[in-house]
């Protein structure tokens, strides 16, 4: 423990929220009252059982935030005190997180993304008549203990990418309680932001409508053939789709049947790094370590990016049961879903799916009579991008601060917890379902050689249709934007931004690029998540790369020098261009952001600094953005 103690208590409420969490203190030892003689001496709660709930940190200090708005200290020294987690580790955990406050927070906060695609729809001026309307935001950092606050009077925060560009302007009202209220608001305007903060009831979730389309190739078929037809909330619905029919057809076909297909598809992830799935899942099952565990990556906080938080409110049960199937051909007994925090709907439907199933059997010992035992549980981030990096996601799921690890040992061999463990994104298991149903060769036929199936692209920013849109590998960006209906009318398209912060910008002239991983590579672009953002000239880009800037600054975990010092040096030189006082010239800038754009993608350990300075990079070269020399 540490040397000095916290002396600080909990109210009820938060003790209650902890004990709802954790059940019952077993003995004084970890803040129960004193009991017997014997308790006064040993701890009858063993040290290694303490230990072994380091995991349920998270959402402790979760629970904790959820019921009265921030971290107090006597709820934060009680959550310390039943997990045996020293307070100064706790705090550092406590402060990685932006949607975990350890300063006063009133019990309703506004967030409002003021991120590219958002930007892109006004957000900017939106956050600045708030603030002249309603007063200046509440600030991410901590700054003591003593803000001066009326915990009934609600606040309104800047926030990055909510993962609802396609509802822009966004925002998420969060209002801590006994029943904590959630809600995702689309299309916020200044009357509609100003009547919450006014305490007005917050609407319907807009998260719940969202628009998709597919080209003709993709038909009624394809990943979203659900989305909008098939009940969400009920799992007698989706059966009578067809639901578990592939679960049904895995355990045909065996765990190394499964593999064999998922290998014949050349399925590649659909995260970012597009790893082939088949030889991951193979890599898990031959690892003689156990358990093995299987994760659901749906931390999806790549800005422009909201493919997998459709895929999750509209058709839970279809990652539920291909999640089953992961677990069956990789050996995991037990699966998380790392959900992002600002996903509510998502995680009201995703606990929806996984309670039904689990009471139809589809979920726990011997499913379906195959003999194979697997459970989930969702895990929710906490407001950090680079917890979608998969070690990063390990360790947030193991209550601790989300720092990516260096790699090898891969986490094939030495995952979460120290075990094998398959990570794949959302969309990835969202096509586990047409490889098993309808094999490996069928699944292949459809794309280009080498990028195989379909793809969920994300169209944001200034298009006149925003959602998600499905289209096989192969089509081209033209094609992809005509579905989504172009720019407005009477505007001229003057740049995409292609898969997201972490991809890069591509010109108007460049549309015929063809959608697949080799072409974007060898034009020296990235699909990345999926992010299509349409800029026009009512858009300002130089505005829109400093956002970008800002959000790298803000996410870097800060853990290597490269991408901790780089993010931020990065900002300041655009920051500094934007200005017009520049360092010896905009020439000299660039050349410096060149230099330390290197330093970055050669001296960080994850892909967050690996890529920071991406689509800065392609802004100056691609877009020839500060050509002119010219500084504003
Ligand atoms: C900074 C950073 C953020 C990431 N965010 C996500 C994410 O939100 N969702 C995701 O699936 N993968 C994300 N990834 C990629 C994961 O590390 C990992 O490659 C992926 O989850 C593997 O799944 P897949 O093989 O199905 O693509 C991120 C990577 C980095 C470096
Ligand atoms: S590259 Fe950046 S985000 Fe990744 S580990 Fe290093 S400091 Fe953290
Ligand atoms: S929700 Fe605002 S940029 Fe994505």
């Amino acid at each position: 423990m540490d040397i000095r103690l916290l002396d600080a208590e909990p109210a009820a409420e938060e003790r209650s929220a902890i004990d709802e969490l954790l059940g019952p203190p077993e003995s004084s030892w970890e803040g129960g009252e004193r009991g017997s003689a014997r308790d006064a001496h040993t701890a009858e709660f063993g040290g290694r059982e303490t230990r072994e709930r380091r995991h349920l940190l998270l959402p402790a200090l979760q629970a904790l935030q959820a019921r009265v708005g921030f971290l107090t200290e006597g709820g934060f020294n009680y959550a310390c005190e039943r997990l045996g987690v020293p307070p100064a580790d706790a705090w550092g955990v406590a402060t990685f997180y932006a949607m975990l406050a350890t300063t006063p927070r009133p019990r309703r906060v506004v967030h409002v993304c003021d991120d590219i695609a958002c930007r892109a729809k006004g957000a900017a001026a939106l956050c600045h008549a708030l603030e002249k309307r309603a007063g200046a935001p509440l600030l991410h950092e901590p700054n003591g203990n003593h803000v001066e606050l009326d915990p009934g009077k609600p606040a309104w925060m800047h926030s990055p990418c909510l993962g609802l560009c396609d509802v822009a302007p966004a925002a998420l009202v969060v209002e801590a309680g006994a029943k904590v209220v959630e809600r995702s608001i689309g299309n916020a305007t200044l009357e509609s932001l100003s009547a919450l903060l006014e305490g007005g009831e917050p609407p319907r979730d807009h998260a719940d409508r969202p628009q998709i389309g597919r080209s003709a190739a993709v038909g009624d078929a394809g990943l979203l053939k659900r989305v909008g037809k098939v009940d969400p909330a009920s799992l007698a619905a989706y059966r009578a789709a067809g639901g578990y029919a592939a679960l049904a057809r895995a355990i045909e076909l065996g765990a190394e049947g499964v593999i064999r297909e998922v290998t014949a598809a050349k399925l590649l992830g659909r995260g970012g790094a597009a790893f082939p799935t088949g030889r991951k899942w193979e890599a898990v099952r031959s690892q003689a370590a156990s358990p093995h565990y299987l994760v659901c990556n749906a931390d999806e906080s790549e800005p422009g990016t909201f493919k997998d938080r459709v895929l999750l409110t509209e058709d839970p049960f279809a990652i539920v049961e291909a999640m089953t199937i992961g677990a069956f051909a990789t050996g995991a007994s037990h699966g998380y879903l790392y959900l992002r925090a600002e996903y509510p709907l998502a995680f009201e439907r995703m606990q929806g799916a996984i309670l039904q199933a689990r009471a139809a059997g589809l979920l726990g010992k011997n499913i379906l009579g195959s003999g194979l035992s697997y459970d989930m549980e969702i895990r929710r981030g906490a407001g950090a991008y680079i917890c979608g990096e998969e070690t990063a996601l390990f360790e947030s799921i193991e209550g601790k601060r989300g720092e990516p690890r260096n790699k090898p040992p891969f986490p094939v061999s030495r995952g979460l917890f120290k075990k094998p463990t398959a990570a794949n994104n959302v969309e990835t298991f969202a096509n586990i379902l047409p490889i098993v149903l309808g094999g490996g060769a069928a699944f292949a036929s459809v794309g280009t050689a080498q990028s195989t199936g379909t793809r969920l692209f994300c169209l944001s920013g200034t298009v006149q249709r925003p959602g998600v849109y499905e289209v096989p590998f192969g089509a081209t960006l033209r094609e992809l934007i005509a579905l989504a209906g172009g720019v407005p009318k009477g505007r001229t398209l003057k740049a995409v931004l292609l898969g997201g912060a972490a991809g890069g910008f591509v010109r108007a002239d460049e549309l015929d690029l063809k959608l697949t991983h080799e072409d974007t590579r060898a034009a020296g672009a990235t699909l990345g998540s999926g992010v299509v953002v349409l800029f026009d000239e009512t858009v300002d880009l130089r505005d829109a790369i400093l956002r970008i800037a800002a959000f790298f600054r803000d996410e870097s975990c800060g853990q290597c020098v490269p991408c901790r010092v780089g993010t931020v040096r990065q900002e300041e030189a655009l920051h500094r261009i934007a200005a017009g006082k520049t360092r010896g010239g905009v020439k000299r800038e660039l050349a410096l952001l060149d230099e330390i754009g290197d330093a970055m993608k050669d001296g960080s350990i994850c892909g967050l600094g690996q890529t920071a300075y991406s689509a800065v990079e392609s802004a100056i070269k691609r877009l020839g953005l500060y050509a002119d020399g010219a500084t504003a």
